[in-house]
């Protein structure tokens, strides 16, 4: 089985009289990198959204990890890392750093149980691959975009998922800090927990297989292997931009 299974599933918000996802059907296995390009609206967000639990499945069926997203969403979500798209932290959160990346253990832990050894030890492993150290002890609320940004992914980490679902991560980050974290879940893939990345710039993408899904309209256009340097080429043909756009654009 498949780690994620989706079978012609539609989707709509709370209130929302149209499907935003219609009749969407994906699988992704073990250590797959998948990339999910496509305009804003198309439904890049709201499909991880169906993966995750979060947003209602109204037909079809989706399964993750073998467990049903409908009637086992609490479990899909301790055992899938989300790092969304758009997060703000009041100014006076009091966590630091290292409390929100220790944070991504509590799904394990449960409620009743305090951190012991292996989750110190795993935040400590999560804030050292993404290279925050000196931010451990900063307030979370007082750190710029990009801080917050990797202490997020950090979390997620730190979480040990067995899926890892990141929203345009990378919005906010410098080159430095891109090229270094796709090295990391270059290394998350080789282990087998597949990556899927919605994202809008392709520069950077590990040299490997890349399983490319492009999403218009709440529907899947594309949905096949590709190079890493394929990848922004095919987008542009299935949504329509063209080579002279292109040109255009850089004038
Ligand atoms: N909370 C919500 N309630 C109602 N409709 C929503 C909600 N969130 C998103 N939508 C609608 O669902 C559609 C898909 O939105 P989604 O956020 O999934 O797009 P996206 O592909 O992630 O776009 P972007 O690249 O801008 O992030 C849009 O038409 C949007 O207006
Ligand atoms: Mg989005």
């Amino acid at each position: 089985m498949s780690i994620v299974e989706l079978k012609g599933i539609y989707t709509a918000y709370e209130g929302g009289e149209k499907a935003v996802i219609k009749d969407l059907s994906l699988r992704v296995e073990r250590g797959e990198y998948v990339v999910i390009g496509g305009p804003n609206s198309a439904g890049k967000t709201t499909l991880l959204e169906s993966i995750n639990g979060l947003i209602k499945i109204t037909h079809g069926s989706a399964s993750v990890c073998g467990l049903n997203v409908s009637s086992q969403a609490d479990e899909v979500r301790r055992r899938v890392g989300y790092v969304i798209q758009n997060f703000y932290f009041d100014p006076f959160t009091p966590f630091t750093v290292e409390q929100v990346v220790m944070m991504g253990r509590f799904g394990r832990l449960g409620l009743m149980n305090r951190p012991g050894r292996a989750d110190y030890d795993a935040a400590q492993r999560a804030i050292s691959l993404v290279g925050i150290e000196d931010l451990a002890h900063k307030t979370i609320g007082t750190c710029s975009g990009g801080q917050q940004q990797k202490a997020m992914i950090a979390h997620n980490i730190a979480k040990e998922p067995e899926v890892m679902m990141l929203d345009e991560p990378f919005s906010n980050l410098d080159f430095v800090a891109r090229e270094y974290l796709q090295g990391v879940f270059k290394r998350m893939v080789r282990t087998g927990v597949p990556i899927l990345m919605v994202a809008h710039a392709f520069d950077g993408l590990p040299d490997i297989p890349i399983h490319l899904v492009v999403m218009n309209q709440g529907r899947i256009s594309y949905d096949r292997n590709c190079r890493a340097e394929e990848v922004e080429g095919i987008i542009r043909k299935e949504c329509g931009v063209s080579e002279n756009a292109r040109v255009a654009d850089r004038k």
